[in-house]
C-alpha cells in the first residue's frame, strides 16, 4: 500500500470512534493470523522481505526473532500472537492482564490527537482475566504455526478493586495460569488509569510484589525473567532508590516507559506517541547509565530513526504502539529496514 492510499484510509477509518475501530481490527487480523493463506495475504500486505530485514537479538537468556515488539495494551486478550510475526514483529506483550475480569472505565476512553501523532487513554485494564488470556496464548503455541524465536512477553496488573496492601496477591495469582506460555514477564504498577497503582512504584512495594510473582515461579519448572514496567513521570530520587534497589526488588529488567499522565476530553489518562515526546529516551538513558540489566525501550518511537536512537543508547530491543496506529502495516518492515542496515 503507498503512502498517499494508507493517508486517505487513514483519515477515513479516524472518523469513527478509536475503541471501535481497535477491536474492529484487532478481531480481523486475528481472523486472518489463523488460516495459512491469511498469514500470506499479511506477509504481502505488509511488505515483502521480512525474512532479509529481521535481525535476531539476544536478551533475557534467549534469541528474539527481532527487535521490535509490540508494546503491552494493543492485544490485551493474547489474540494476535498468530499474526504478528506475518507482520514484522519479533515479539508481543500481551496484556495487561488483571487476575479476575474487569470491564475498565467507560467509555469514550480511548482519543486520538493526530496533531501530535499522538494517543490519549483512560482505559483502565479492561481484561478478560488471566485465565481467559491464557487459554488464548495457549491456542497460538499450540497452533504449531509460531516461530521459535517469536517471543511471548505477559503484562501483569491488579483488579481496580484490589488494595493496596493486597496487590502483591494479585500479581501472584495473575501469573499463575501462564507456566509453559510466557517468554518473560512484566509487573505494571504504571499506568495511570488504575487509582493507586503508581503509589506502587517504591522499593519496599515492588520488593512484596516480585517476591510473591517468583513464589508462585518457583513451582514452574523454567522460570521466565520479571521485568519492571515504569511510568515516564518517575525520575530523580525515586528512580534512583529503584535502580539501585534493582537486585533486591529482584527484577531481570525494564520496560521504560508507560504512558504519561495528564487531562484531557473531561478526565484523567495518558498520553503516548509524540506527546510523550523524548522522556521515554531520557528515561532510558538515566537508567542505562546505572544499570546492567536488559531494557526493553517504549514510548514514542514514530520514526525509524528513533527506535535506531534508542538501541545506540542502551535498548536491548524496543517496543511500539501509537506509531503502528499512525503509520500502518507497512511501518514494521520499514523500521526492520533501518535497524537491519546499522
Ligand atoms: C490504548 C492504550 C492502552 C494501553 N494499555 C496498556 C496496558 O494495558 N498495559 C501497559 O503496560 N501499557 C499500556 N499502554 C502503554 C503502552 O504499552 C506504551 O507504554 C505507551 O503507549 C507508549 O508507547 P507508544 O508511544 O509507542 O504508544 C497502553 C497504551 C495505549 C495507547
Amino acid at each position: 500500500m503507498s503512502r498517499p492510499v494508507w493517508t486517505a484510509l487513514r483519515t477515513a477509518i479516524f472518523q469513527w470512534d478509536a475503541e471501535t475501530v481497535h477491536h474492529f481490527f484487532v478481531r480481523l487480523i486475528a481472523f486472518t493470523g489463523r488460516f495459512w493463506a491469511g498469514r500470506v495475504f499479511l506477509r504481502v500486505i505488509a511488505g515483502a522481505g521480512l525474512r532479509e530485514t529481521s535481525v535476531p537479538v539476544e536478551l533475557l537468556g534467549m534469541k528474539f526473532r527481532n527487535a521490535i515488539g509490540l508494546a503491552a495494551g494493543f492485544d490485551k486478550e493474547g489474540l494476535l500472537i498468530q499474526a504478528l510475526p506475518h507482520l514484522g514483529f519479533g515479539y508481543v506483550e500481551v496484556g495487561t492482564v488483571t487476575p479476575l475480569p474487569q470491564p475498565g472505565n467507560l467509555r469514550p476512553r480511548l482519543f486520538r490527537d493526530a496533531e501530535r501523532f499522538s494517543l490519549f487513554n483512560r482505559m483502565g485494564f479492561n481484561s478478560p482475566g488471566a485465565i481467559e488470556v491464557a487459554r488464548n496464548v495457549t491456542r497460538a503455541r499450540r497452533s504449531g504455526t509460531l516461530p521459535g524465536d517469536f517471543r511471548i512477553g505477559i503484562n501483569l496488573g491488579k483488579n481496580k478493586e484490589t488494595s493496596a496492601e493486597n496487590a502483591a496477591s494479585d500479581y501472584a495469582v495473575a501469573v499463575r495460569p501462564f507456566e509453559n506460555l510466557a517468554d518473560y514477564l512484566v509487573v505494571n504498577v504504571s499506568s495511570p488509569n488504575t487509582p493507586g497503582l503508581r503509589d506502587l512504584q517504591t522499593v519496599d512495594s515492588l520488593e512484596k510484589i516480585v517476591t510473591a510473582v517468583r513464589t508462585e515461579l518457583a513451582t514452574w519448572k523454567i522460570c521466565p525473567p520479571v521485568l519492571l514496567k515504569i511510568a515516564p513521570e518517575l525520575g530523580g530520587a525515586a528512580l534512583e532508590d529503584l535502580i539501585r534497589s534493582e537486585t533486591k526488588i529482584g527484577i531481570d529488567g525494564w520496560v521504560l516507559t508507560n504512558t504519561l499522565g495528564g487531562y484531557w476530553k473531561g478526565g484523567k489518562g495518558g498520553w503516548s506517541g509524540g506527546a510523550l515526546g523524548t522522556l521515554a529516551r531520557d528515561r532510558l538513558e538515566s537508567v542505562r547509565s546505572r544499570s546492567r540489566l536488559p531494557i526493553l525501550s517504549v514510548g514514542g518511537i514514530l520514526q525509524a530513526s528513533e527506535a535506531k536512537t534508542r538501541m545506540d543508547r542502551g535498548a536491548n530491543a524496543v517496543q511500539v504502539y501509537t506509531g503502528w496506529i499512525y503509520f500502518g502495516l507497512r511501518w514494521i518492515p520499514h523500521l526492520l529496514r533501518t535497524l537491519a542496515k546499522s
